[in-house]
């Protein structure tokens, strides 16, 4: 079998973002609600039958949940050419792939009936996040249904201190400027872009704890994963930074998954 290289298999352990670094020890879901709360997000509407466009499908996991559900088609689109090389070995030649931002797919216009978006708007700014949603708004077909999987902060009447606090520990650990908004601005993210929130959903954020991660990975690949954080340092060390700082904040942070429907 072809290895496909993951994403910044360039760059050292110090400085590649934390979402391709716990790829490479093994580690194959990236988001922060594990494999459960994607299953519940795919499980929210009837995919059957619909067309799917997946923003940022990654690692291919949800992917392959979706085109198990037997779609009318399947679209991903990922801003990085390795990921998508990553998510074509992993659906083996059964959608479309197409390397573009998020913000700007290039799908037609209504050319959906689901959009899917995980662990993706987090990692942006403002503009961005709004972009992405409008991008959204405009491939799905009026009454059809973005689901989206992110972190959130809690309450809703966090400090803003705090906020600034977490999100400055997030991206020292993670690399990554992730921003993570409350419920409810989330919720103002996706009511400003046409969309009616139909159920909230909302998880621990448990990405790096042993009990989630058995659950999401199982006992041979949480071996793997142990196998090579003891074999590497560098990734030891990140991987480490990132599991304080989840565990720092853990009383203010949280997985959600949002059902919208565009209006
Ligand atoms: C944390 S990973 C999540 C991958 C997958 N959705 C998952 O949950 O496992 C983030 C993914 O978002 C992609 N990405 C980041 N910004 C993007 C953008 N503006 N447009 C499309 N893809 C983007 C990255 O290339 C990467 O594949």
């Amino acid at each position: 079998m072809t290895t496909i290289p993951l994403p910044q298999h360039d760059r050292d352990a110090e400085s590649v973002a934390g979402h391709w670094l716990l790829a490479r020890v093994g580690k194959k879901v990236l988001r922060p609600g594990g494999r459960e709360l994607s299953e519940w997000l795919v499980s929210a509407t009837s995919v059957a039958g619909r067309r799917v466009v997946e923003f940022a499908p990654g690692l291919g996991l949800t992917a392959t949940l979706l085109l198990d559900s037997g779609p009318a088609s399947y679209t991903g689109v990922d801003s990085d050419p390795e990921a998508v090389e990553v998510t074509r070995d992993a659906i083996g030649g059964r959608g479309d792939l197409v390397v573009a931002t998020a913000q700007e797919t290039g799908l037609e216009t209504g050319a959906a009936d689901i959009v899917v978006g995980e662990a993706m708007l987090t990692m942006q700014g403002d503009a961005a996040k709004q972009q992405i949603v409008a991008e959204a708004g405009r491939v799905l077909e009026p009454g059809g249904h973005y689901l989206v999987h992110e972190l959130c902060l809690v309450p809703d009447d966090l400090d803003d201190e705090i906020k600034t606090s977490i999100r400055k520990d997030l991206a020292r650990s993670i690399r990554v400027n992730a921003r993570p908004l409350t419920v409810a601005e989330w919720t103002r993210l996706f009511d400003g872009a046409g969309f009616e929130v139909e159920r909230t959903e909302l998880r621990p954020m448990a990405l790096l704890q042993p009990r989630r991660m058995l659950e999401d990975e199982g006992l041979v690949g949480m071996a793997r994963i142990v196998r090579n954080l003891i074999r590497d340092a560098d990734a030891r060390r990140r991987v480490l930074a990132m599991r304080k700082t989840f565990t720092t904040h853990d009383r203010h942070m949280s997985a959600v998954g949002f059902v919208l429907r565009k209006r």
